[in-house]
């Protein structure tokens, strides 16, 4: 290790010598098609000389965009010969898939890493990674380089298509192979996807974000805003009918922001084109931002019918010089006035938000603004966060005087207030009959089947777990803050009891 940091620093490590350290690519072609032979065919080396296979397991942290790159991550692995471990015991690969938004998601990572130490005694073989938003972070990359020798590769969120050449080269390298492009060269496509949800199936329309929110890191680990063509979408989403998927879920930082960079194509027009698609019962979106929340969406929204009842539509704060200087880009006159028009469009839609309490400077008034937001627009649901400071973000520099006491205050009162509207718009539904779409049994009781309303609640009831996959109805009987619990009122055509 010392050999490694000895030469980085004396500039001495050439890229190409096993290591290629945060190389600059040009924001050039947009689209690249990827064949998982050619990604694959040189390093398919998933088999031990026992002959048995390689085990991976890769551990996921942040948003649906991270779990989704871990299906992709996993499709290229299998296509080496690599096949899933039960436990890391097993695994003679363990990736961190990483998520930087926050630090408290930092800090579990480096523990985890840590723990996992003794195991690369135990098992000569095994490969340490760490991939996505925080191996995009120049400090952590120095970090893992100094402090966490023992990982063994560490790439970024535009270098994914590359793991089978970088992960077979970390094998064979007795130094940390790294490798992180700033920006993205290409929107890889036709990767095929390990997927772990035969019903429900992530699908990317945009990468990136060029919103620059003062708080946020997400535009400097995931770059650019970069539109998937609509061709290619489309032909996913049919091949995933194709294979039975009823639910999909289109997935951007900002999808609204849909197709600027192309053109010719709105985020409207691609849900109506989804729409047709024969098969697929039910289409999500996330994120969305308001700024851009275009009335030709609304109506997009309202007309198509496969679209869901729900939009999450991130607020972050009720106060005007707050969402200023968090570069926000819309007013709290603008937020509720778009809550309005969405609502009269699509009666009965379901709104959830992101909050953050505690950013820089915000006052207790400011703070007050946000809880009478909160009251007034009546979310269902809310993800409520402590303001974290990102490293090289323009918030990290801005003076803060709230004590973190008084911060962690905040987010309880806020989630005090929003935990009785949750309750109280679920109590709401007692007694009504609600379509939910079947996902299996509930994770945390076997004994009850669970599943979703087109509103993304949580519904539970009982049974048989042959109903995976089958829209059936419900009758809400007894809600709570997270889930309703109900009865089967009837079952679909061809299912016996
Ligand atoms: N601190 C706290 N929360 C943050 N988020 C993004 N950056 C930060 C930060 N630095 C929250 C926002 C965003 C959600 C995904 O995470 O609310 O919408
Ligand atoms: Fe971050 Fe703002 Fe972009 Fe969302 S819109 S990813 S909060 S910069």
């Amino acid at each position: 290790m010392e050999n490694l940091i000895t030469k980085l620093r004396e500039g001495r490590l050439q890229p190409g010598a096993g290591i290629v350290f945060g190389t600059h690519r040009p924001n050039t072609a947009v689209r690249t098609s990827f064949d998982i032979d050619a990604l694959t065919k040189d390093y398919q080396v998933g088999t031990k000389a026992s002959g048995e296979p390689y085990r991976y397991i890769i551990k996921t942290y942040g948003c649906q965009m991270n779990e989704h790159d871990t299906e992709t991550m996993a499709g290229l692995l299998q296509a080496m010969g690599y096949r899933p471990a039960k436990e890391d015991a097993e695994a003679d690969f363990i990736l961190f898939n990483t998520c930087a938004v926050r630090e408290n998601a930092e800090d579990k990572v480096f523990g985890e890493i840590g723990r996992l130490r003794p195991l690369k005694t135990r098992n000569p073989e095994l490969v340490l990674g760490l991939c996505g938003c925080m191996a995009q972070e120049k400090g952590v990359q120095k970090m893992v380089l100094e402090k966490f020798p023992w990982v063994d590769v560490v790439f970024g969120t535009h270098n994914i298509h590359r793991l089978p050449q970088l992960l077979t080269n970390a094998r064979h390298s007795q130094e940390t192979i790294l490798e992180v492009w700033d920006k993205a060269a290409e929107t890889v496509e036709d990767i095929p996807k390990a997927r772990k949800d035969h019903i429900r199936a992530w699908v990317n329309v945009q990468y990136g974000c060029n919103k620059f929110c003062t708080y946020c890191i997400v535009p400097y680990t995931r770059g650019a805003e970069r539109s998937r063509l609509p061709e290619d979408i489309l032909q996913e989403v049919q091949q995933l009918a194709a294979d039975g998927v009823k639910e999909i879920t289109l997935l951007g930082q900002n999808v609204n922001d849909y197709g600027v960079d192309l053109g010719s194509v709105t985020f409207a027009k691609l849900l109506r084109q989804v729409n047709d698609v024969d098969g697929i019962e039910r289409i999500r979106f996330t994120t969305s931002n308001p700024w851009n929340f275009t009335d030709e969406l609304i109506q997009a929204l309202a007309d198509c019918d496969k679209v869901v009842e729900h939009i999450h539509l991130p607020v972050q704060s009720g106060n005007n010089q707050i969402l200023k200087r968090m570069n926000r880009s819309h007013t709290r006159e603008f937020y509720l006035e778009l809550v309005n028009k969405i609502r009269t469009a699509i009666p009965g839609v379901s709104l959830t938000t992101d909050i953050i309490v505690g950013f820089p400077g915000e006052t207790e008034e400011q703070f007050l603004d946000t809880l009478r937001l909160v009251e007034e627009v009546q979310f269902d649901n809310a993800f409520t966060f402590i303001y974290s400071p990102r490293e090289n973000t323009p918030a990290a520099k801005f003076p803060d005087d709230v004590p973190l006491s008084e911060k962690k205050a905040r987010l309880q009162r806020l989630n005090e207030v929003q935990y009785a509207i949750s309750l109280a718009k679920n109590q709401a539904l007692a007694g009504q009959v609600v379509d939910v779409l079947v996902e299996g049994e509930s994770k945390t009781n076997p004994d009850v089947l669970a599943g979703r309303t087109r509103t993304n609640k949580l519904v539970l009831f009982q049974g048989d777990v042959g109903l995976t996959g089958q829209t059936v109805s419900v009758r809400i009987e007894q809600p709570k803050t997270w889930t309703l619990m109900g009865t089967l009122v009837e079952r679909p055509e061809g299912v016996l009891a």
